[in-house]
């Protein structure tokens, strides 16, 4: 069984037309994401510094994705990659910021770089992206908007340090803020809040053993895997979803129940 891919069968079209952007959309659950949002019909670029392996879209009719090589650490790059999309496509409906990096380092060694980049990724990314993907969904009267903050955004990280909790709290904020700001143009702005989901970055940061381990404790008792977060953002991008915004939205097994 993928697990990219929800093992029921999406006969929804309510994606047709619509155009969306994914950040990291490489890998793990932005990959996923791409799956989700294409099956349903929407035309996705994935905005990412990896490059999509062959098998990665395998499934997916071809000319629905669209891979843009971006550093959404770069303003520029985020500019340019925005400008040439809008330039061919008729607007921007979905943007999803899902391109993260959660390095482990214990709080003392963490060096003035690696803040600043972690940072960099998860915050100023997802800034760059709302800021250049706003004034098109509010020039269309409609946009979905998804920023992945974790329960590290609410509480700590299981693995990453204390710039990955910061930064994910930081997500948070600016997903609130930006929800207040253009709810009244028809823009929602939401958050997920993934526990432990079997992505390359879990895989990255815990072996095995100690991933079972942590776990098994669960209300429900294992780890996650990322369609079950593409198939709620899925949700979030879509026309059901239009009285959510502001939302801080938990997956993670009952691990954080609050
Ligand atoms: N894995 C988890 O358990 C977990 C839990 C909670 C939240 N998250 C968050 O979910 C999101 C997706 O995580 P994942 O586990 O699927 O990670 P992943 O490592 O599988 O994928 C992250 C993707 O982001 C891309 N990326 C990193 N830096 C980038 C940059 N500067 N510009 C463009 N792309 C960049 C990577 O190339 C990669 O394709 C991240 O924001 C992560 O922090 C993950």
């Amino acid at each position: 069984m993928s697990i990219l891919t929800a093992p029921v069968s999406v006969d929804s079209r309510e994606l047709e037309g619509r155009v969306a952007v994914v950040t990291g959309g490489a890998s793990g659950m932005g990959l996923a994401t791409v799956h989700a949002l294409a099956r349903r019909g929407a035309t996705v670029a994935v905005f990412d510094l990896a490059v999509l392996g062959d098998g990665d879209l395998a499934s997916l009719p071809a000319d629905r994705v669209r891979p843009v090589a971006v550093d959404v650490t770069d303003g520029d790059q985020v500019d340019r990659a925005f400008a040439s999309l809008l330039a061919e496509q008729p607007g921007l409906d979905i943007l999803v910021n899902a391109a993260g990096v959660a390095p482990p380092t214990p709080f003392e060694f963490i060096t003035e770089n690696e803040w600043s980049r972690v940072l960099a990724v998860n915050v100023n990314g997802t800034f760059l992206c709302c800021r250049r993907a706003v004034p098109a969904m509010r020039s269309g009267g409609w946009g979905r908007i998804v920023n992945f903050s974790s329960t590290a955004g609410k509480t700590i990280s299981t693995a990453g340090g204390a710039h990955y909790t910061t930064a994910k709290h930081g997500v948070l904020g600016l997903t609130r803020h930006l929800a207040k700001a253009y709810g009244p143009d028809g823009v929602t702005v939401n958050a997920v809040c993934p526990g432990l989901i079997d992505t390359p970055m879990t895989r990255g940061l815990l072996p095995e053993e100690s991933l079972e381990k942590a776990t098994r404790s669960f209300p429900v008792p294992r780890v996650g895997q990322p369609w079950e977060v593409a198939e709620l953002v899925a949700f979030l991008a879509s026309d059901r979803a239009a009285y959510i915004t502001g939302a801080a939205v938990d997956i993670n097994g009952g691990d954080l129940i609050v």
